[in-house]
Protein backbone atom coordinates (compact mmCIF):
# COMPACT_ATOMS: atom_id res chain seq x y z
CA UNK A 1 0.00 0.00 0.00
CA UNK A 2 1.25 3.52 -1.51
CA UNK A 3 1.08 6.78 0.17
CA UNK A 4 1.56 9.91 -1.34
CA UNK A 5 3.51 12.34 1.39
CA UNK A 6 3.35 15.96 0.27
CA UNK A 7 6.30 18.05 2.43
CA UNK A 8 8.08 14.69 3.66
CA UNK A 9 11.05 15.84 3.57
CA UNK A 10 10.13 18.51 6.63
CA UNK A 11 10.14 18.08 10.26
CA UNK A 12 6.81 16.18 10.91
CA UNK A 13 6.72 14.45 7.40
CA UNK A 14 10.30 13.38 7.79
CA UNK A 15 8.97 11.32 10.96
CA UNK A 16 5.64 10.69 9.07
CA UNK A 17 7.83 8.81 6.25
CA UNK A 18 9.69 6.79 8.89
CA UNK A 19 6.64 5.77 10.70
CA UNK A 20 4.89 4.78 7.18
CA UNK A 21 7.88 2.77 6.41
CA UNK A 22 7.84 1.08 9.65
CA UNK A 23 4.47 0.35 9.45
CA UNK A 24 4.54 -1.33 6.11
CA UNK A 25 3.68 1.18 3.89
CA UNK A 26 5.19 2.29 0.81
CA UNK A 27 6.38 6.14 0.53
CA UNK A 28 6.57 8.39 -2.25
CA UNK A 29 7.57 12.04 -1.29
CA UNK A 30 7.09 15.38 -3.28
CA UNK A 31 9.13 18.15 -1.86
CA UNK A 32 10.25 21.46 -2.91
CA UNK A 33 12.80 21.60 -0.56
CA UNK A 34 11.51 25.14 0.07
CA UNK A 35 12.40 24.73 3.84
CA UNK A 36 13.68 21.45 4.41
CA UNK A 37 16.88 19.06 3.20
CA UNK A 38 16.80 15.45 1.47
CA UNK A 39 19.16 14.19 3.98
CA UNK A 40 16.03 13.77 6.03
CA UNK A 41 14.81 11.26 3.89
CA UNK A 42 17.93 9.56 3.53
CA UNK A 43 18.36 9.38 7.32
CA UNK A 44 14.60 7.93 7.41
CA UNK A 45 15.91 4.69 5.04
CA UNK A 46 19.25 4.28 6.92
CA UNK A 47 16.87 3.98 10.51
CA UNK A 48 14.53 1.85 8.80
CA UNK A 49 16.47 -0.28 6.47
CA UNK A 50 14.00 0.79 4.11
CA UNK A 51 13.96 3.01 0.58
CA UNK A 52 11.31 5.46 -0.30
CA UNK A 53 10.91 7.71 -3.54
CA UNK A 54 11.79 11.29 -3.64
CA UNK A 55 10.50 13.61 -6.24
CA UNK A 56 11.89 17.32 -6.07
CA UNK A 57 9.27 19.16 -6.84
CA UNK A 58 6.26 21.89 -5.79
CA UNK A 59 3.19 20.29 -5.62
CA UNK A 60 1.79 23.50 -7.73
CA UNK A 61 3.43 21.44 -10.41
CA UNK A 62 0.58 19.75 -11.97
CA UNK A 63 2.56 17.84 -14.57
CA UNK A 64 4.78 16.53 -12.67
CA UNK A 65 2.15 15.42 -9.62
CA UNK A 66 -0.01 13.59 -12.77
CA UNK A 67 2.63 11.70 -13.78
CA UNK A 68 3.40 10.31 -9.88
CA UNK A 69 -0.22 9.90 -9.99
CA UNK A 70 -0.03 8.00 -13.23
CA UNK A 71 3.12 6.09 -12.24
CA UNK A 72 2.10 5.02 -8.82
CA UNK A 73 -1.03 3.53 -7.24
CA UNK A 74 -1.57 5.54 -4.17
CA UNK A 75 -4.31 4.45 -1.08
CA UNK A 76 -3.61 7.63 0.19
CA UNK A 77 -2.16 11.33 0.42
CA UNK A 78 -0.35 12.47 3.67
CA UNK A 79 -0.25 16.25 2.85
CA UNK A 80 2.30 18.18 4.69
CA UNK A 81 3.73 20.52 2.32
CA UNK A 82 3.15 24.10 3.09
CA UNK A 83 5.10 27.39 4.29
CA UNK A 84 4.14 27.59 8.36
CA UNK A 85 5.70 30.89 9.62
CA UNK A 86 3.51 33.04 11.14
CA UNK A 87 5.69 35.97 11.09
CA UNK A 88 6.54 35.52 7.44
CA UNK A 89 3.23 35.02 6.78
CA UNK A 90 2.19 38.34 8.08
CA UNK A 91 4.90 40.11 5.82
CA UNK A 92 4.56 38.04 2.69
CA UNK A 93 1.04 37.27 2.72
CA UNK A 94 0.53 36.38 -0.92
CA UNK A 95 3.30 33.96 -0.94
CA UNK A 96 1.45 32.14 2.09
CA UNK A 97 -1.66 32.24 0.03
CA UNK A 98 -0.08 31.23 -3.43
CA UNK A 99 2.21 28.21 -1.98
CA UNK A 100 -0.41 26.87 0.44
CA UNK A 101 -3.85 27.64 -1.37
CA UNK A 102 -3.02 27.33 -4.75
CA UNK A 103 -0.27 24.71 -3.90
CA UNK A 104 -3.41 22.23 -2.25
CA UNK A 105 -5.56 23.35 -5.04
CA UNK A 106 -3.49 21.67 -7.38
CA UNK A 107 -3.21 18.58 -5.51
CA UNK A 108 -6.96 17.95 -4.48
CA UNK A 109 -7.68 18.48 -8.17
CA UNK A 110 -4.91 15.84 -9.76
CA UNK A 111 -5.97 13.66 -6.68
CA UNK A 112 -9.71 13.64 -7.56
CA UNK A 113 -9.13 13.00 -11.11
CA UNK A 114 -6.48 10.24 -10.37
CA UNK A 115 -9.17 9.14 -8.22
CA UNK A 116 -7.33 8.84 -5.21
CA UNK A 117 -9.86 10.50 -2.67
CA UNK A 118 -8.51 9.55 0.93
CA UNK A 119 -6.57 12.35 2.17
CA UNK A 120 -5.02 13.42 5.51
CA UNK A 121 -4.90 17.25 6.31
CA UNK A 122 -1.70 18.65 8.39
CA UNK A 123 -4.47 21.32 9.95
CA UNK A 124 -3.38 23.50 13.29
CA UNK A 125 -4.74 24.85 16.16
CA UNK A 126 -4.29 28.51 14.35
CA UNK A 127 -7.91 28.17 13.63
CA UNK A 128 -9.00 28.68 16.45
CA UNK A 129 -7.25 31.77 16.90
CA UNK A 130 -8.36 33.00 20.82
CA UNK A 131 -10.14 30.57 21.93
CA UNK A 132 -13.14 31.20 23.90
CA UNK A 133 -12.88 28.80 26.80
CA UNK A 134 -10.44 25.49 27.77
CA UNK A 135 -9.68 22.72 26.43
CA UNK A 136 -10.68 23.62 23.08
CA UNK A 137 -12.88 21.40 21.18
CA UNK A 138 -13.40 20.43 17.36
CA UNK A 139 -16.57 22.10 17.81
CA UNK A 140 -15.61 25.35 18.93
CA UNK A 141 -15.99 28.75 16.81
CA UNK A 142 -12.97 28.60 14.38
CA UNK A 143 -11.55 32.33 13.27
CA UNK A 144 -7.52 33.16 12.55
CA UNK A 145 -5.72 36.26 13.30
CA UNK A 146 -2.68 35.56 10.56
CA UNK A 147 -2.67 34.96 6.79
CA UNK A 148 -0.75 31.26 7.99
CA UNK A 149 -3.62 30.10 10.03
CA UNK A 150 -6.32 31.65 6.88
CA UNK A 151 -4.81 29.80 4.34
CA UNK A 152 -5.19 26.26 7.12
CA UNK A 153 -9.01 27.46 7.47
CA UNK A 154 -9.39 27.98 4.12
CA UNK A 155 -7.54 24.70 2.44
CA UNK A 156 -10.33 23.05 5.76
CA UNK A 157 -13.25 24.85 3.82
CA UNK A 158 -12.22 23.82 0.32
CA UNK A 159 -12.24 20.20 1.97
CA UNK A 160 -15.40 20.08 3.40
CA UNK A 161 -17.18 21.74 -0.05
CA UNK A 162 -15.62 19.18 -2.19
CA UNK A 163 -17.08 16.84 -0.09
CA UNK A 164 -20.51 18.43 -0.25
CA UNK A 165 -20.00 18.40 -3.84
CA UNK A 166 -18.36 14.59 -3.81
CA UNK A 167 -19.24 11.84 -0.64
CA UNK A 168 -16.94 9.98 -2.05
CA UNK A 169 -14.03 11.86 -0.57
CA UNK A 170 -12.51 9.95 3.15
CA UNK A 171 -10.72 12.96 4.61
CA UNK A 172 -9.51 13.77 7.54
CA UNK A 173 -8.39 17.18 9.20
CA UNK A 174 -5.79 17.05 11.98
CA UNK A 175 -5.23 20.10 14.13
CA UNK A 176 -2.27 20.12 15.69
CA UNK A 177 -1.18 21.75 18.82
CA UNK A 178 2.01 22.18 19.84
CA UNK A 179 4.65 19.61 18.18
CA UNK A 180 8.20 18.76 19.69
CA UNK A 181 10.72 16.44 19.78
CA UNK A 182 12.30 14.11 17.76
CA UNK A 183 12.89 10.52 16.84
CA UNK A 184 14.66 8.88 19.90
CA UNK A 185 17.41 7.53 17.71
CA UNK A 186 18.66 11.77 17.45
CA UNK A 187 19.01 11.40 13.59
CA UNK A 188 16.02 13.23 12.34
CA UNK A 189 14.42 16.18 14.04
CA UNK A 190 13.33 19.54 13.67
CA UNK A 191 15.99 22.09 12.10
CA UNK A 192 14.76 25.49 11.27
CA UNK A 193 16.41 28.10 9.02
CA UNK A 194 17.86 30.98 11.26
CA UNK A 195 17.36 31.80 14.45
CA UNK A 196 13.73 29.66 16.07
CA UNK A 197 10.49 31.28 16.16
CA UNK A 198 9.26 28.45 18.15
CA UNK A 199 10.14 27.99 21.65
CA UNK A 200 11.15 24.69 21.92
CA UNK A 201 13.85 24.44 19.20
CA UNK A 202 14.98 28.35 20.61
CA UNK A 203 15.31 26.53 23.99
CA UNK A 204 17.42 23.37 22.22
CA UNK A 205 19.62 26.14 20.31
CA UNK A 206 20.25 28.04 23.97
CA UNK A 207 21.13 24.92 25.78
CA UNK A 208 23.90 23.69 23.35
CA UNK A 209 25.36 27.36 22.95
CA UNK A 210 24.33 28.48 19.63
CA UNK A 211 22.20 31.25 21.15
CA UNK A 212 23.06 33.18 24.47
CA UNK A 213 19.36 33.37 25.89
CA UNK A 214 15.87 32.79 25.70
CA UNK A 215 13.39 35.73 25.11
CA UNK A 216 10.35 35.26 27.44
CA UNK A 217 7.39 36.78 25.53
CA UNK A 218 5.49 37.91 28.49
CA UNK A 219 4.92 36.86 32.24
CA UNK A 220 1.75 38.99 32.75
CA UNK A 221 -0.47 36.26 31.48
CA UNK A 222 -3.32 35.12 33.65
CA UNK A 223 -1.77 31.92 33.78
CA UNK A 224 0.78 29.70 36.57
CA UNK A 225 3.38 31.65 36.31
CA UNK A 226 2.44 34.41 33.89
CA UNK A 227 3.94 33.01 30.73
CA UNK A 228 2.12 31.81 27.84
CA UNK A 229 0.74 28.31 28.43
CA UNK A 230 0.35 25.62 25.39
CA UNK A 231 -0.46 21.83 24.72
CA UNK A 232 3.23 20.36 23.71
CA UNK A 233 2.75 17.25 21.78
CA UNK A 234 5.86 15.10 20.74
CA UNK A 235 6.14 14.54 17.36
CA UNK A 236 6.10 10.83 17.10
CA UNK A 237 2.79 10.97 18.87
CA UNK A 238 1.37 12.89 16.55
CA UNK A 239 2.48 11.22 13.32
CA UNK A 240 0.89 8.14 14.94
CA UNK A 241 -2.15 10.16 15.18
CA UNK A 242 -1.87 10.09 11.08
CA UNK A 243 -1.44 6.48 10.66
CA UNK A 244 -4.30 5.88 13.29
CA UNK A 245 -6.29 8.20 10.96
CA UNK A 246 -5.03 6.45 7.77
CA UNK A 247 -6.43 3.35 8.76
CA UNK A 248 -9.79 4.82 9.66
CA UNK A 249 -10.43 6.17 6.71
CA UNK A 250 -9.08 2.62 4.69
CA UNK A 251 -11.70 1.16 6.51
CA UNK A 252 -14.78 3.77 6.11
CA UNK A 253 -17.95 2.11 3.93
CA UNK A 254 -18.47 5.67 2.75
CA UNK A 255 -16.85 8.87 2.54
CA UNK A 256 -16.56 11.17 5.51
CA UNK A 257 -14.46 14.29 6.51
CA UNK A 258 -12.81 13.71 10.38
CA UNK A 259 -11.76 16.45 11.80
CA UNK A 260 -9.91 15.94 14.80
CA UNK A 261 -7.72 17.91 17.40
CA UNK A 262 -4.17 16.31 17.76
CA UNK A 263 -2.92 17.16 21.39
CA UNK A 264 -2.21 15.92 24.57
CA UNK A 265 -4.79 17.92 27.10
CA UNK A 266 -2.14 19.11 29.07
CA UNK A 267 -0.94 22.87 29.05
CA UNK A 268 2.89 24.07 30.01
CA UNK A 269 4.08 27.50 30.48
CA UNK A 270 7.25 28.67 28.59
CA UNK A 271 8.94 28.63 31.94
CA UNK A 272 7.84 24.76 33.00
CA UNK A 273 9.26 23.97 29.37
CA UNK A 274 12.23 25.79 30.37
CA UNK A 275 12.89 23.65 33.48
CA UNK A 276 11.97 20.67 31.81
CA UNK A 277 14.70 20.98 29.24
CA UNK A 278 16.86 21.93 31.82
CA UNK A 279 16.55 19.02 33.15
CA UNK A 280 16.60 16.50 30.56
CA UNK A 281 19.72 18.30 29.35
CA UNK A 282 21.58 19.35 32.46
CA UNK A 283 22.55 22.06 30.71
CA UNK A 284 21.45 25.90 31.84
CA UNK A 285 18.89 27.39 29.19
CA UNK A 286 19.53 31.18 30.70
CA UNK A 287 16.04 33.48 29.51
CA UNK A 288 15.48 37.17 30.02
CA UNK A 289 11.87 38.15 30.37
CA UNK A 290 10.81 40.59 27.45
CA UNK A 291 7.28 42.21 26.23
CA UNK A 292 4.60 40.22 25.23
CA UNK A 293 4.98 38.67 21.44
CA UNK A 294 2.36 40.40 19.06
CA UNK A 295 -0.64 37.87 18.27
CA UNK A 296 0.28 35.60 20.99
CA UNK A 297 -2.81 33.83 22.94
CA UNK A 298 -2.54 33.54 26.53
CA UNK A 299 -3.46 29.62 26.70
CA UNK A 300 -4.35 27.00 24.60
CA UNK A 301 -4.49 23.24 25.21
CA UNK A 302 -6.65 20.66 23.38
CA UNK A 303 -10.07 18.38 24.14
CA UNK A 304 -8.53 15.49 22.47
CA UNK A 305 -11.13 12.89 23.70
CA UNK A 306 -12.49 13.05 19.61
CA UNK A 307 -9.51 11.72 18.30
CA UNK A 308 -9.32 8.69 21.37
CA UNK A 309 -12.64 7.62 20.80
CA UNK A 310 -12.39 8.13 16.81
CA UNK A 311 -8.76 7.28 15.89
CA UNK A 312 -8.74 5.37 18.77
CA UNK A 313 -5.45 7.25 19.62
CA UNK A 314 -3.61 9.14 22.45
CA UNK A 315 -0.26 11.25 23.07
CA UNK A 316 1.64 8.98 25.07
CA UNK A 317 4.83 10.67 25.38
CA UNK A 318 4.91 13.18 28.52
CA UNK A 319 7.08 16.61 28.34
CA UNK A 320 9.90 15.23 29.92
CA UNK A 321 10.43 12.80 26.88
CA UNK A 322 9.69 15.37 24.54
CA UNK A 323 12.72 17.20 26.13
CA UNK A 324 15.17 14.22 26.09
CA UNK A 325 14.38 13.21 22.56
CA UNK A 326 14.27 17.11 21.26
CA UNK A 327 18.33 17.49 23.62
CA UNK A 328 19.33 14.36 21.56
CA UNK A 329 18.47 15.46 17.96
CA UNK A 330 20.02 18.89 18.97
CA UNK A 331 23.28 17.41 20.63
CA UNK A 332 24.41 14.66 18.19
CA UNK A 333 23.39 17.54 15.21
CA UNK A 334 24.50 21.14 16.92
CA UNK A 335 23.91 22.80 12.65
CA UNK A 336 20.92 20.57 11.91
CA UNK A 337 21.69 18.45 8.76
P1 LIG B 1 8.36 21.95 7.59
O1 LIG B 1 8.60 23.30 7.00
O2 LIG B 1 9.48 21.31 8.31
O3 LIG B 1 7.80 20.95 6.49
C1 LIG B 1 7.03 21.37 5.40
C2 LIG B 1 7.65 20.76 4.16
O4 LIG B 1 6.88 21.13 3.02
C3 LIG B 1 9.08 21.25 3.91
O5 LIG B 1 9.89 20.13 3.66
C4 LIG B 1 8.96 22.14 2.68
O6 LIG B 1 10.13 22.10 1.91
C5 LIG B 1 7.77 21.53 1.98
N1 LIG B 1 6.99 22.44 1.13
C6 LIG B 1 6.48 23.65 1.45
N2 LIG B 1 5.78 24.14 0.42
C7 LIG B 1 5.84 23.22 -0.59
C8 LIG B 1 5.29 23.13 -1.87
N3 LIG B 1 4.53 24.11 -2.37
N4 LIG B 1 5.55 22.03 -2.62
C9 LIG B 1 6.30 21.03 -2.13
N5 LIG B 1 6.86 21.06 -0.90
C10 LIG B 1 6.61 22.13 -0.13
O7 LIG B 1 7.10 22.11 8.58
P2 LIG B 1 6.47 21.04 9.58
O8 LIG B 1 6.62 21.59 10.97
O9 LIG B 1 6.95 19.69 9.29
O10 LIG B 1 4.94 21.19 9.21
C11 LIG B 1 4.28 20.29 8.34
C12 LIG B 1 2.84 20.74 8.17
O11 LIG B 1 2.18 20.79 9.45
C13 LIG B 1 2.71 22.14 7.58
O12 LIG B 1 1.62 22.15 6.69
C14 LIG B 1 2.41 22.99 8.78
O13 LIG B 1 1.67 24.14 8.44
C15 LIG B 1 1.58 22.04 9.64
N6 LIG B 1 1.62 22.38 11.07
C16 LIG B 1 2.83 22.51 11.70
C17 LIG B 1 2.87 22.89 13.04
C18 LIG B 1 4.19 23.07 13.74
O14 LIG B 1 4.21 23.76 14.78
N7 LIG B 1 5.29 22.50 13.28
C19 LIG B 1 1.67 23.09 13.75
C20 LIG B 1 0.47 22.92 13.07
C21 LIG B 1 0.44 22.56 11.73
N1 LIG C 1 7.81 31.86 23.29
C1 LIG C 1 8.75 32.56 24.03
N2 LIG C 1 9.96 32.80 23.46
C2 LIG C 1 10.29 32.36 22.19
C3 LIG C 1 9.31 31.64 21.46
C4 LIG C 1 8.09 31.42 22.04
O1 LIG C 1 8.50 32.97 25.15
O2 LIG C 1 11.42 32.63 21.74
C5 LIG C 1 6.50 31.56 23.91
C6 LIG C 1 5.32 32.15 23.16
O3 LIG C 1 5.06 33.46 23.58
C7 LIG C 1 4.21 31.15 23.51
C8 LIG C 1 4.95 29.82 23.66
O4 LIG C 1 6.31 30.17 23.87
O5 LIG C 1 3.67 31.49 24.76
C9 LIG C 1 4.84 28.93 22.44
O6 LIG C 1 5.26 29.66 21.28
P1 LIG C 1 5.55 28.93 19.87
O7 LIG C 1 6.00 30.00 18.95
O8 LIG C 1 6.44 27.78 20.10
O9 LIG C 1 4.14 28.34 19.48
P2 LIG C 1 2.74 29.05 19.20
O10 LIG C 1 1.73 28.40 20.08
O11 LIG C 1 2.84 30.52 19.25
O12 LIG C 1 2.48 28.67 17.69
C10 LIG C 1 2.71 27.34 17.18
C11 LIG C 1 2.98 27.44 15.68
C12 LIG C 1 1.74 27.89 14.98
C13 LIG C 1 0.60 26.96 15.31
C14 LIG C 1 0.41 26.90 16.81
C15 LIG C 1 -0.66 25.89 17.16
O13 LIG C 1 4.03 28.35 15.41
O14 LIG C 1 1.94 27.83 13.60
O15 LIG C 1 1.63 26.51 17.43
O16 LIG C 1 -0.40 24.67 16.51
F1 LIG C 1 -0.51 27.43 14.76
Amino acid sequence: MKVLVTGGAGYIGSHACLELLEAGYEVVVIDSLVNSSVESLRRVERLTGKSLTFCKADIANRDTLTELFTNHKFVAVMHFAGLKAVGESVQQPLRYYQNNISGSLVLFEVMQKAGVKTLIFSSSATVYGAPESLPIKESAAVGTTNPYGSTKLFIEYMLKDLFVADDSWRIALLRYFNPVGAHVSGQIGEDPNGPPNNLMPYISQVAVGKLNKLNVYGTDYPTQDGTGVRDYIHVVDLVRGHIAALRVLSALEEGEVITANLGTGNGQSVLEMVEAFELASKKPVPYEVAPRREGDIAECWADSSYAADRLDWRAEYGVARMCEDAWRWQKNNPKGY
